[in-house]
């Protein structure tokens, strides 16, 4: 992949910005947690964390959003980290073709959510997290990942949108509660969605977490030396993202931008450039698949024009 100065990258993250600053507002924002729907729809983000150490930011870069599913990929690694290759006996690894929130491929998969990034495998993954440990502790857990990956202490859960989505979230007590029923659910529900509902209701600004995204542009490392996962397990979730990481327009995203990435409802996507950078977008407005819809672009022309490719 093509290497870039940092005046170079500098110029084309500001270019990529101006352009489709004239977008903002493009898309719909998630209401079905009625807090985010509270969300300046005109806000627009972009931060790149490069392995040299640069982190090069355009708009709305410094402002916290929710961080939805983008947590996913951050339990994941946590989640391999304590079970190893015994997590894909409860999660498997293939694109479910399906919605993020669906429930129809549970029943005839007897309870074995598809791949780790829609709802029903993010909850078993945070079911996993959860064991020998009260709520509590596996959400510290979390918390602290975050703090040591982008170094910074200041990553907070933001109370409003957990209470939001817990009030609201009918559907993944629907996936928790039959995944339950097939024995892929090992705690109560109320306590796995607890977790899950504050992992997703963490808060991020677009600097912070494309700082916590590194490590995967960085075959597993800090860019200070200390290692996060293996190569190995770095190169498997990047994979896991580039399939999964968009729900049923993971095809989509790898067609336009061909980087692996992971959309949250909140407007974020998380993107990366193995060996180059990690680039985090914020745009609230979604399109139909439920990710980002400026976001998305962004990506896509910042790709074209760095020529970063994992193709
Ligand atoms: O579980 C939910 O519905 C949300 N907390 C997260 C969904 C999400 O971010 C889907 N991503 N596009």
């Amino acid at each position: 992949m093509t290497p870039l100065s940092t005046p170079d990258l500098h110029a084309l993250v500001e270019g990529v910005y101006a352009d489709l600053a004239p977008f903002r507002g493009e898309g719909a924002v998630a209401d079905y947690i009625p807090q985010l729907a509270r969300v300046d729809p005109q806000s627009f983000g972009l931060a790149v964390a490069t392995t040299g150490g640069d982190v090069i930011t355009a708009g709305d870069a410094l402002a916290p959003f929710s961080i939805q599913s983008v947590s996913k990929v951050f339990t994941l690694a946590l989640a391999l980290g304590k079970w190893g290759d015994g997590l894909w006996k409860r999660v498997g690894r293939e694109p479910s073709g399906t919605a993020f929130n669906s429930i129809v491929q549970l029943e005839q998969e007897k309870g074995i959510p598809r791949n780790p990034f829609i709802n029903a495998g993010a909850i078993v993954v945070t079911d996993s997290l959860l064991a020998g440990h009260q709520p509590r502790e596996a959400l510290g857990e979390i918390l602290r990942f975050l703090h040591f990956l982008a170094d910074d202490e200041s990553i907070v859960v933001d109370q409003a949108v957990a209470r939001s989505e817990q009030a609201t979230g009918f559907r993944n007590q629907a996936l928790a509660n039959y995944m339950r029923a097939f024995g892929n659910l090992h705690h109560p529900v109320d306590l796995t969605l607890g977790v899950y509902f504050h992992q997703c209701a963490i808060a991020m600004s677009c600097a912070q977490l494309a700082k916590a995204g590194l490590f995967l542009a960085n075959a597993g490392r800090l860019i200070t030396g200390g290692s996060v996962v293996s190569r190995e397990r770095a190169r498997r979730i990047n994979a896991l993202m580039l399939t999964c990481g968009h729900y049923d327009a993971s095809g989509d995203f790898a067609y336009r931008v061909g980087l692996p990435g992971k959309s949250g409802v909140g407007g974020g996507i998380l993107a990366i450039v193995p060996g180059q950078a990690a680039i985090a977008v914020w745009s609230p407005g979604l399109n139909a698949n439920g990710n980002s819809a400026l976001g998305t672009r962004a990506l896509e022309l910042l790709a074209q024009r760095t020529g970063w490719s994992v193709f």
